[in-house]
């Protein structure tokens, strides 16, 4: 096993989040449970999975057969939008646990926060699955909840009557998509912002800007755009299927950009998109 430094970011009810996860999706299409097999042993601790990834029960038997003790990782899900609702909340935590072979979550997510584009009555689905995580969360049964994909709008109708505060949004996130509105709606309301597809899905790798900094900075190109994240105060979860990537994107600490790299990172224009949008 490979001993990785691990940074953390701490949660506005005091949970520690590892800086660094792996992102699943897809992880397991090539190789099945071996690519979570891989990304433990080269030191994550941190799993990024969802019940629309269908991986949970790989990831599940992944973790057991580590041997790595239960409160030494970090496993997050996320519930899907045909998931949504108060009582299919509650269902698809207890299935998503006994896929991953766990009676609790690091943390759970709200996936999106409509079911469909022209759900008319999203805001009462929402708030219905927000009081389910809610209770989930008093019963002990979730150390942290939050939501993804979610713009300021979304988290408006959420915090309009929440005991508990989304503590996480994760959020697709990169140079050239930096959703600074929500972002900074995010910041203003201590919700810690995740990056989700950090290296745009490989997008961004090749964009000469990004090739030209890093050299700058002697990284490679994913370490600098994941550096770049963790910088501006975003945990990052990338997704490699090769041991060696998977360890150079955690070597990521050791480079600071200036202030004016910052800055020109930050006002570039759009690239890299995914096309998906929680409105459109
Ligand atoms: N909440 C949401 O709605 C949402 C949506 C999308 C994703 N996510 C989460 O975010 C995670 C990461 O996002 P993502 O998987 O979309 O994209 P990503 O992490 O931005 O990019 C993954 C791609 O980059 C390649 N890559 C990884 N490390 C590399 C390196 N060092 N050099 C060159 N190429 C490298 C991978 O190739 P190989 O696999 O061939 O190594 C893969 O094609 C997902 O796995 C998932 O957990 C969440």
């Amino acid at each position: 096993m490979i001993k990785m430094e691990q940074k953390t970011f701490q949660l506005q009810n005091g949970v520690l989040l590892p800086a660094i996860g792996f992102g699943t999706y897809k992880a397991t299409d090539g190789n099945g449970k071996q690519s979570i097999a891989d990304a433990l042993e080269t030191g994550y601790r941190y799993l990024d999975t969802a019940s629309f990834y269908g991986n949970e029960t790989e990831i599940g038997e992944a973790v057991k057969e580590s041997g790595i003790p239960r409160g030494e990782l970090f496993l997050a899900s996320k519930v899907w939008k045909d998931e949504m609702g108060y009582e299919e909340t509650k269902e698809a935590f207890e299935k998503s646990c006994e896929r991953l072979q766990t009676d609790y979550l690091d943390l759970y997510l709200v996936h999106w926060p409509k079911r469909t584009q022209e759900d008319k009555d999203w805001k009462i689905c929402l708030k219905d699955t927000w009081r389910a995580m809610e209770e989930l969360y008093e019963a002990g049964r979730i150390r942290a909840i939050g939501v993804s994909n979610c713009l300021p709008h979304h988290l408006e109708v959420i915090l309009e009557d929440a005991k508990v505060k989304p503590m996480v949004d994760q959020l697709e996130l990169h140079v050239g998509y930096l959703q600074l509105a929500a972002v900074n709606y995010c910041r203003e309301h201590d919700i810690l912002v995740q990056a989700w597809s950090p290296l745009g899905r490989r997008r961004v790798l090749e964009e000469p800007v990004v090739v030209s900094l890093a050299k700058k900075y002697q990284v490679t190109p994913a370490q600098f755009l994941l550096g770049f994240l963790h910088q501006e105060g975003f945990s990052v979860i990338p997704k490699a299927s090769a041991k060696e990537r998977m360890i150079s994107n955690q070597q990521i600490f050791d480079f600071a950009l200036s202030e004016e790299d910052k800055y020109f990172l930050e006002c570039l224009p759009q690239m890299g998109w995914s096309g998906e949008h929680p409105d459109l």
